[in-house]
């Protein structure tokens, strides 16, 4: 745990809200970041199944399964003790039915040491949230843009701009929060109905591009460092270009390595003469 670092419980997030004091939470899904996010005091790690998209190279993150969610966030907790840890339900994983659910949000719990579960939808998961809810298990609703749907929701667009979709994702923020969840994640919603879901909402409101109106903020690492070569979104801010960084790196590797400048001296390992010799001896 880093030092002077309390660990982040469900109290110290609604304690948060309650003071209006902003709630931070980046996606994580490997354990020398989540020793930065740990430094760094990020209140919320969410081992999200982007990590289909922006570790594993998939154009969606259906492909992603429990097997490969579990050793993400194992790593994760052994790199942040502290942060309030959120293990990503994959698609097909609390889908099929609520013992399929309950089992899979046990898994995180038991096998990685998570905090709480997400997953994805409104009214027509809230017996799913209810039941993992109701085994101690705590729960963050996702609304909005929920790409483990985004087919059917016509890509990776924003979500609630007319009157009528945007009336569902409040009802469905409602119907969440009766299911029990300990927080709604929003993402991709117009600021102006994150507003509205955050002033009736009694649990924390999360917004990833739904405005400054939440109690908290999410952004996927990728889209901070420049490490997602596909695109960067509008509703990222950028901190650096790590993706560039690395490029140069490498490109000078390459480099040094085709002109023999790498390794020198100080790149190797030495032996005694006396040791060198017997070993000519022993060769001859
Ligand atoms: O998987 C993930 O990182 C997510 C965010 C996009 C909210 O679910």
């Amino acid at each position: 745990m880093a030092e002077g670092r309390k660990k982040v419980t469900l109290g110290t997030l609604f304690d948060k809200m309650g003071n209006g004091e902003p709630i931070t939470m980046l996606t994580c899904y490997d354990y020398p970041t989540a020793c930065f996010m740990e430094e760094a005091g990020v209140d919320i790690l969410l081992v999200g199944d982007s990590l289909g998209m922006t570790i594993l190279g998939y154009d969606t993150t259906l492909p992603v399964t429990m097997e490969i969610m579990i050793p993400h966030a194992q790593a994760v907790r052994r790199g942040s003790p502290s942060a309030w840890l959120v293990g990503d339900m994959p698609y097909m994983s609390y889908q099929p039915s609520i013992e399929t659910a309950i089992r899979n949000a046990g898994r995180f719990m038991a096998e990685a040491g998570c905090d709480s579960i997400k997953l994805e939808g409104g009214a027509v998961v809230a017996d799913r949230v209810n039941a993992i809810a109701g085994m101690g298990i705590p729960v963050m609703g996702h609304l909005g843009l929920t790409p483990q749907s985004a087919t059917a929701l016509g890509g990776f667009r924003v979500q609630g701009r007319s009157a009528a979709q945007a009336k569902q994702i409040v009802d469905d923020a409602k119907a969440l929060e009766d299911a029990g969840v300990f927080a709604i994640l929003l993402e991709m919603v117009p600021a102006r109905v994150c507003k509205i879901i955050q002033e009736r909402c009694s649990v924390p409101v999360i917004s990833l591009g739904s405005g400054a109106d939440a109690d908290g903020q999410l952004l996927i690492f990728h889209d901070m460092f420049g490490l997602y070569p596909k695109f960067t979104p509008k509703m990222a801010r950028v901190y650096g270009n790590a993706g560039q960084v690395i490029l140069d790196g490498v490109k000078q590797y390459v480099t040094d390595v085709t002109t023999r400048d790498f390794p020198q001296r100080e790149n190797w390992f030495t032996m005694r003469n006396s040791a060198f010799e017997e070993l000519l001896e022993t060769l001859e």
